[in-house]
């Protein structure tokens, strides 16, 4: 018999960011990332207290939004957070189911089911509260044909740099405070039944100075995908407990975009400026040994520093961000899977020494 899934999920809707300036932040993942205006919402839409641009790339739609007053919470989220993932926005084909289930399973309300409407139709949103100040927002809209929401209208510039290849939100990860990953898998099985798909300890995750642990919850689907990081003690202050302190709590770690073709994505990406993690050449010495025969030249992946891990199903290309504000928070992460399922855990070493060498250069680590 077919297990039943608690909450049917469809995908990804939207990532919101809460950000200090959204004019300046849709421009910046038009022209670095390759993001298509969408649809706005602002003063001349009659939204008097925050404007918001959604952009998109393949199915992957952001939304930035800022605060028009200092008496908002957009403002007070900036201020605590700085820029920042508030709402991972979930399509479902039942918003008021959605919500009650979950809160009748312990989920926090954040927003009753509510309904909007406009020329172009009906959609249901209801919201709940997850780890720190971040929140999902559950979208319904199977009665909706306009470009994004009701409230928003078709954003159309005609500033648009090409698209990079970006395809889909492959997982995004929460970094949750000191003893509370399980708190939060606990909470994605019991209340979104979410089922466990990995798990990664200290021993697995660790570098001469800091450590950490990480669980990855997957919904009945498969489509989302949630690792949720927590530190673990090491010698010295580890890559979660300095997003802990930047971030003041728990929040969006990073969001991996996955492409078909990682040589092509990163070599325009990095044209157009966005700033990668490096490990160093002897990476490359010793990396057939550990991953055998991949298609791609491997000089290609080393000149752009791609990194390579396999698992039992296939291998995987991916390659990590630097944070993408002042503050040492979110990063994104560029994948492509080829078999693979897992999440890169042969590069985790390499890795977290090239963000000790980051830390080590702003005195956080
Ligand atoms: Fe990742």
């Amino acid at each position: 018999m077919m297990e039943q899934d608690l909450l049917p999920i469809n995908g990804t809707d939207y990532v919101e960011f809460y950000v200090g300036n959204a004019k300046q932040a849709a421009h910046y993942y038009q022209t670095a990332f390759g993001f298509q205006p969408l649809a706005y919402a602002g003063l001349e839409t009659g939204s008097t207290d925050r404007t918001s641009y959604v952009l998109q790339q393949g199915k992957i739609r952001l939304m930035f939004t800022t605060a028009l007053n200092p008496d908002s919470p957009v403002a007070d989220h900036v201020k605590l957070h700085g820029d920042g993932v508030k709402v991972v926005a979930l399509w479902v084909d039942d918003a008021r189911f959605s919500f009650n289930e979950t809160v009748e399973r312990g989920a926090k309300p954040y927003m009753n089911p509510t309904v909007h409407n406009d020329q172009h139709g009906k959609v249901v949103l209801s919201g709940i509260h997850i780890y720190g100040d971040t929140v999902h927002v559950f979208v319904e809209r199977r009665n909706y044909t306009g470009p994004f929401l009701p409230g928003y209208i078709k954003w159309e510039p005609e500033y648009r740099p090409l698209e990079v290849g970006l395809k889909y939100i492959d997982h995004m990860v929460g970094n949750v405070d000191w003893g509370q990953m399980n708190t939060w898998v606990d909470f994605y099985a019991n209340v979104m039944g979410f089922k466990q798909l990995v798990s990664f300890d200290d021993n697995d995750i660790s570098t001469e100075y800091t450590a950490l642990m990480s669980k990855v919850m997957s919904n009945g689907n498969g489509y989302i995908k949630f690792p949720i990081n927590e530190p673990a003690k090491g010698k010295k202050k580890s890559q979660i407990e300095e997003y802990i302190q930047f971030y003041k709590g728990s929040g969006v770690q990073h969001v991996a975009m996955a492409t078909d073709n990682i040589v092509e994505t990163v070599a325009e990406l990095k044209k157009r400026g966005v700033e990668f993690l490096t490990v160093p050449d002897s990476y490359y010495d010793t990396v057939t040994a550990r991953v055998g025969m991949i298609d791609e030249d491997l000089q290609t992946l080393a000149k752009m520093g791609v990194l390579i891990d396999r698992d039992d199903e296939g291998y995987l290309l991916q390659l990590f961000s630097k944070p993408v504000e002042d503050r040492p928070t979110l990063f994104y992460e560029i994948i492509q899977r080829k078999g693979a399922k897992s999440f890169g855990k042969g590069n985790f070493k390499a890795l977290f020494e090239s963000i000790e060498r980051e830390q080590e250069r702003r005195g956080t680590l």
